[in-house]
């Protein structure tokens, strides 16, 4: 997928557009799209077995104004939405994390809440229910401190509401007596400053050296590492030798907002006893900054190793390492 998405070349019309996060069972997503054909919806999940049971689900339903993905809201929100693409929002019982130690966990804060009011049209609708009592205090004050969101409603949220379409999740909270908080808010016209750019990719990085050591050598010294840049946390894992190959390959976390890429990084041993640090095509990596700031690292930790060690050319982008 592009960042952000050509919505309208993957919907194939101009229609208004719905976002449900954490669709779970996908019923109250299907069931919307086939009340309300002249709108488009896309359905969040973050876990794949969700996806993959309503994907079926969907490809017996037939439901042309639907499409699927599967990740986390903010990264999805942040990457792959322009601003001021949808017309409403959907968030059906987000997990409570009820834990005190798991609070941060929550979807639902006041930077997403910023993130999503720049994702949203003016007068777009924010719909968010729970049935944990705590959370919904939570949610309350985030959005009732918003800027940038009213409710539809003369009240807060609403505790019952006899015409909504039914979660799975909902149903089975309600027939074990649960109290559900149904929050009908709205986006306003206040403007919300785009705090989330949409991320970039760069060029394919490749660092050029020339050292003494040889593969064997550089692979005996590594030890897993971190570093963190001004953009990016990594966290270097494990090495592997290619037995076949004048070859390493360096298994790297990148964590960079809004989000993170587990990705291979070859060292590689040119004929021209050049060596080079570039990123390996497995899993289909994007070259972002984070990535460039990884091969760097290891660039410098490469040509720390040895005295005689001399850069010869790259492309990658710097970084300030802490
Ligand atoms: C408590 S379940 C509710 C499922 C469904 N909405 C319902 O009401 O039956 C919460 C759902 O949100 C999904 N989820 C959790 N965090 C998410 C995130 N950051 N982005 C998208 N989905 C998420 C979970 O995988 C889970 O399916």
């Amino acid at each position: 997928m592009s960042w952000p998405v050509d919505w309208l070349a993957l919907f194939g019309r101009p229609a208004p557009l719905y976002l449900e996060i954490g669709f779970g069972g996908g019923q109250f997503l299907l069931e919307m799209a086939a009340q309300r054909p002249l709108h488009d919806f896309i359905g969040l999940e973050i876990s794949l077995p969700s996806l993959r049971k309503v994907a079926r689900k969907l490809e017996k339903a037939n439901l042309p104004n639907v499409r699927l993905f599967q990740g986390g809201a903010e990264a999805f929100l942040w990457a792959l939405c322009p601003p001021e693409l949808l017309s409403g929002i959907y968030i059906n019982f987000p997990d409570p994390w009820p834990k005190a130690g798991h609070h941060h966990r929550r979807l639902i804060n006041p930077q997403f809440l910023h993130l999503v009011a720049t994702r949203l049209k003016s007068g777009a609708l924010l719909e968010i229910a729970t049935d944990h009592a705590e959370y919904a205090a939570v949610i309350h004050d985030a959005l009732s401190q918003s800027p940038y969101f009213a409710s539809q409603l003369a009240v807060p949220f609403l505790t019952q509401d006899e015409t909504r379409t039914r979660t799975k999740y909902e149903l089975r909270g309600l027939a074990q007596g649960s109290i559900c908080h149904y929050f009908k808010w709205q986006r306003n016209a206040y403007p919300a400053p785009d705090a989330f750019p949409i991320p970039q990719e760069a060029a394919m990085p490749h660092v050029v050296l020339r050292t003494p050591l040889t593969l064997g050598e550089i692979a005996n010294r590594f030890t897993p590492m971190r570093v963190t840049t001004e953009t990016a946390a990594l966290k270097f894992i494990e090495l592997f030798q290619s037995p076949h190959e004048g070859r390493l390959l360096i298994d790297v976390y990148i964590n960079e907002k809004p989000m993170s890429q587990r990705v291979g990084l070859t060292v590689c041993l040119r004929q021209d006893e050049k060596v080079v640090i570039g990123l390996h095509e497995v899993g289909f990596p994007r070259p972002t900054i984070g990535v460039h700031h990884a091969v760097r690292a290891l660039a410098d930790w490469l040509l720390a190793l040895h005295p005689q060690s001399t850069l010869l050319n790259s492309n990658v982008h710097q970084s300030n390492e802490t």
